[in-house]
């Protein structure tokens, strides 16, 4: 695990962002596993602004989301297709077949994950997750007590989940109650992981996660075993270790 910390979030962004133009300018193909979340927004727009300068080209790049809202459309604002449309990638020059987010709008959940998994298989495996960490020590939707050995699957959210992601609704009713996710095991499987954590609130979690034991209770604490794990953290965020 290597830590590396950043003065802000603005450094954080641009810190994380580097890794990523890294891994493109590597390998031009690079399957990207991709996170929603208000800590990635910062990183989404450095690349843009590096892809507008001319520095990177995300043209032969393919992604794949971590999570989607059960029961929502791509064309639903509250989506996480949505989502990535409007912070990334309708301001890079990526191929829109290249884009993958589970499908929200099949309501049957073993169809959506199964197809998920497939589509994650036919990539030839994520190169690089960016990961962004829940108040509860969540990755994606994997909620504490998941088992690790999950692909993609369908989950209740917990109440803090819902409650902290009221904020992207107008209401908490609003908020849907499921969501299909990468598992545990899908993310563990990336050849290269990329956390991204800010701000005071998380401080708690991230001690917990990376300096107390690897348990289900905490499903980020699993990345401790990951070969190829690095942790991006602005001040705040470190202040606890
Ligand atoms: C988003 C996701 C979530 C978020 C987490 C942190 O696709 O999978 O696990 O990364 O909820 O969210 P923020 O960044 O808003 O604190």
């Amino acid at each position: 695990m290597k830590i590396i910390k950043a003065k802000d979030y603005e450094d954080m962004s641009r810190k994380a962002a580097n890794i990523i133009s890294a891994q493109v300018i590597i390998k031009p193909n690079a399957v990207l596993g991709l996170a929603t979340g208000s800590t990635p927004i910062g990183v989404y727009e450095q690349l843009i602004k590096w892809y507008q300068k001319g520095d990177l080209d995300f043209a032969e790049v393919c992604t794949i989301n971590l999570d989607e809202y059960r029961g929502l459309k791509h064309s639903d604002n509250q989506s996480y297709w949505y989502f990535m449309q409007e912070h990334f990638w309708r301001h890079i020059n990526i191929n829109p077949e290249n884009v993958h987010v589970p499908d929200g709008s099949n309501l049957d959940p073993v169809k959506a994950c199964k197809e998920y998994d497939e589509i994650i298989k036919h990539s030839g495996g994520i190169d690089l997750q960016l990961l962004g960490i829940g108040d509860d020590g969540h990755i994606g939707f994997n909620e504490p007590g998941e088992a690790f050995e999950l692909e993609t699957h369908c989950v209740d959210l917990t109440y803090t989940t819902i409650k902290a992601n009221a904020r992207f609704f107008a209401r908490e009713e609003d908020v849907p109650k499921q969501a299909y996710t990468m598992g545990i095991k899908s993310i563990m499987q990336a050849k290269k992981i990329l956390m991204v954590a800010n701000g005071a609130g998380k401080a708690d979690i991230v001690r917990r996660a990376f300096y107390g034991p690897v348990t289900p209770e905490v499903p980020a604490s699993i990345l401790q075993m990951h070969p190829d794990f690095t942790l991006v953290l602005d001040e705040a965020a470190a202040a606890a270790l």
